[in-house]
C-alpha cells in the first residue's frame, strides 16, 4: 500500500530519530545499544499516526515531533524488554538480532530504561510547545506507558501465559487495550492535547484510537501464526511456543478475523461522525493499513 504523505512522514521521523541520541561523556556504549534498536527500522506507525492526526486537526504537524519521537522511544523500549529471555524470549526483531542477543541482557535492560526516560526528556525540552501542553502530554504518556497502560498490559500478558493459564475473551481484550492500545491511543490523543479541538471531536478520536489498538494486536496475533517471517522481521510461532492466550487461540483464525472486521467497521464509523470540515482520508488509510498489513 502506498501513500506519499505517510512515506514522507516516515522519512522525517527516521531522520529525527537518527539524531536523537547523542553520545554521552560517560564513554559507555549504552547509546549504541539504544540506537541499535531505535534505528533498526520499525514501521513508525505510532509517530506517523500522531502527526497525521495533528494534520487533520489543521495544526502544524511539526508541533507533534517531540511527542512522536518520545512515543517511538517508549514503544522501542517496550519491544527490547518484550524480547528478553525472561519475557517472550525472541531472537529477531525488525529484521535484526534482538538487542540482548547483540549487547547482552543487562545492557538491553538499561538501553530500554534509558529510552523510556529519554522520551520525557525530549518532550520537556521542546521549546515550540507551551508549558501547559507539555504537562498534559507528559501526564498522558506516563499513564499510557506505566502500570495502568502498557506495562500493566504486559504484566497481565505474562501472567496469562503457560499451560492452563488461558484467560477469557473479556480479559484478553483488556490485555490488548493496555499492552498495545494504550500507546496507540496516545498517538491520537497527544494530537488532541496539542490541537485542542472541541470535546465531541476528542471523544470520537479517542474511540477511533481504541478500535485501532484492538485491530493492531488482533492482526499481530494472526500474523504470529499466519505471517511471513521475512516480511515481519521477527519470528512467527512465538505465541504458541509461549502458550500465550491470543485472539487466535481463543477464537480460531475465522473468529479473530471477524473481530478484526468488526473493529475496522467501528473505527470507520467514528471517523464518519466527525464534523465535515475534517478531511479524514489519511486516518481512513491508517484503518486500511492496520487491516491489511503483512509486517
Ligand atoms: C509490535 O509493534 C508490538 C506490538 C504492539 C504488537 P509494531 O508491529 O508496530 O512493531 P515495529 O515498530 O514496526 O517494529
Ligand atoms: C507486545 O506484544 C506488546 C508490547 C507492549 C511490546 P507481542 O509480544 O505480541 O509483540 P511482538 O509480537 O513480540 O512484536
Ligand atoms: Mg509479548
Ligand atoms: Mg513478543
Ligand atoms: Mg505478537
Amino acid at each position: 500500500m502506498m501513500n506519499h504523505k505517510i512515506d514522507n512522514l516516515t522519512g522525517e521521523i527516521n531522520k529525527l530519530l537518527q539524531n536523537s541520541i547523542p553520545n554521552s561523556s560517560l564513554n559507555t556504549d549504552l547509546e549504541n545499544s539504544m540506537r541499535y534498536s531505535l534505528e533498526a527500522g520499525g514501521k513508525r506507525i505510532r509517530p506517523v499516526l500522531l502527526l497525521l492526526t495533528l494534520d487533520m486537526l489543521a495544526k502544524d504537524y511539526k508541533l507533534g515531533y517531540s511527542s512522536a519521537l518520545g512515543l517511538e522511544m517508549v514503544h522501542t523500549y517496550s519491544l527490547i524488554h518484550d524480547d528478553l529471555p525472561a519475557m517472550d524470549n525472541d531472537d529477531y526483531r525488525r529484521g535484526k538480532l534482538t538487542n540482548h542477543k547483540v549487547y547482552g541482557e543487562w545492557k538491553a535492560i538499561l538501553a530500554g530504561d534509558a529510552l523510556l526516560t529519554k522520551a520525557f526528556d525530549i518532550i520537556i525540552n521542546d521549546d515550540n510547545l507551551k508549558d501547559d501542553v507539555k504537562v498534559k502530554l507528559i501526564k498522558r504518556l506516563s499513564s499510557a506507558s506505566g502500570h495502568l497502560g502498557m506495562v500493566g498490559g504486559q504484566t497481565l500478558d505474562m501472567q496469562s501465559e503457560g499451560e492452563g493459564s488461558s484467560v477469557d475473551l473479556n480479559t484478553l481484550e483488556h490485555i490488548h487495550h493496555a499492552k498495545t492500545g494504550a500507546l496507540l491511543k496516545f498517538a491520537v490523543m497527544a494530537a488532541v492535547d496539542i490541537a485542542e479541538p472541541e470535546t465531541n471531536v476528542a471523544g470520537l478520536l479517542e474511540s477511533y484510537s481504541e478500535h485501532l489498538g484492538l485491530m493492531f494486536q488482533i492482526k499481530d496475533d494472526l500474523l504470529d501464526i499466519y505471517g511471513d517471517e521475512a516480511k515481519l522481521g521477527k519470528a512467527t510461532g512465538s505465541d504458541i511456543e509461549n502458550d500465550k492466550s491470543t485472539y487466535v487461540s481463543l477464537l480460531g483464525q475465522n473468529g479473530a478475523e471477524e473481530k478484526l472486521k468488526s473493529h475496522t467497521e467501528s473505527a470507520y464509523a467514528c471517523l464518519a461522525r466527525l464534523p465535515e470540515q475534517y478531511d479524514t482520508s489519511n486516518l481512513k488509510f491508517i484503518i486500511e493499513l492496520f487491516n491489511n498489513r503483512e509486517s
